[in-house]
């Protein structure tokens, strides 16, 4: 198979999304890789239409067993035409439920041909120093596994120019999918005693649910939990700081300690 480009798809909030693809797109051996980041309101999505040249990596973490909502609908934009993809999904350490299946069925409606999937481990986005879940994954071996598995996605194509029996692959999950995030208004939120109004956080928000006055104001009907502000405060003055999801953080914690494995499917 000739493939010029290497094209990643992503939804990547806290970015070990986008650090597991990039990852597998140098592991392929190509120095021709375009990013398609969906994360950010500012994404000026276009329809784009792939050809048998490309080849396509969707990435995206996996939220509450599923793929996050709002990032699923984006995908409708892209159309593959037949041209050769993978999937991959993110998760912290939990589990990752239907969410490789689902994004695999999508891949395959918008017409690619997915030709190898996989799961890896990131970080949790609820992760914080008391309460460590998937802490500083993706980890050295995480990433030498990604560059493994970009290789032999290059060795099952160009082992075969079938594409059909290519694609091939069967991933875990369940159809109908099981619900993913229960919508709550828990949102993150802001110590203004820590706050030093940079603004930073607002410039990561993938829903644009924090604006400024003269404090930090935050939507809550819009904060979808990603943790991009938590991650990336300077002061350590976002956080999750609401008492049910506190105690969901505790026990996630205590209850995800074991190191997952990536698996793979190709
Ligand atoms: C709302 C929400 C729900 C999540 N649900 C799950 C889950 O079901 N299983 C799991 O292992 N991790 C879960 N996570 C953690 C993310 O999948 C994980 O941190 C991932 O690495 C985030 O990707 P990103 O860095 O690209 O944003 C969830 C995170 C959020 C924000």
């Amino acid at each position: 198979m000739d493939i010029k480009t290497v094209k990643l798809i992503y939804f990547s909030p806290t970015r070990t999304t986008k650090t597991i693809l990039e990852g597998i797109a140098q592991g392929m051996g190509t120095d021709n890789v375009e990013h398609i980041d969906l994360t950010l309101p500012d994404r000026t999505i276009e329809n784009i239409n792939f050809s048998g040249n490309d080849f396509v990596i969707f990435g995206m973490p996996v939220y509450g067993g599923r793929i996050p909502a709002m990032a699923a609908d984006l995908l409708e934009k892209f159309k593959g035409d037949s041209a050769l993809a993978a999937v991959v999904v993110v998760y912290g350490n939990r589990a990752y439920g239907d969410a490789l299946l689902e994004l695999k069925n999508i891949a395959v409606e918008f017409g690619f041909k997915p030709v190898a999937a996989g799961a890896f481990i990131g970080e949790h986005s609820f992760s914080n120093k008391e309460f460590p879940i998937g802490a500083g994954r993706p980890d050295k071996d995480d990433i030498s596994e990604t560059e493994a598995f970009g290789k032999s996605i290059l060795d099952k194509m160009q082992k075969s120019n079938n594409v059909d029996d290519m694609a091939q692959i069967d991933v875990p999950g369940n159809f109908p999918y099981k619900d993913g995030v229960t919508p709550s208004k828990a949102a993150a939120s802001t110590d203004n005693d820590a706050c030093t109004m940079c603004e930073t956080c607002a410039t990561v928000c993938p829903t644009g649910a924090i604006t400024y006055e003269d404090e930090v104001i935050t939507d809550n009907d819009k904060c979808i939990l990603c943790s991009a502000c938590v991650k990336v405060c300077p002061t350590e003055a976002r956080g999750l700081k609401v008492p049910p999801l506190l105690e969901k953080i505790k026990l996630l914690s205590e209850n995800c300690k074991e190191p997952k494995k990536p698996e793979l499917f190709i």
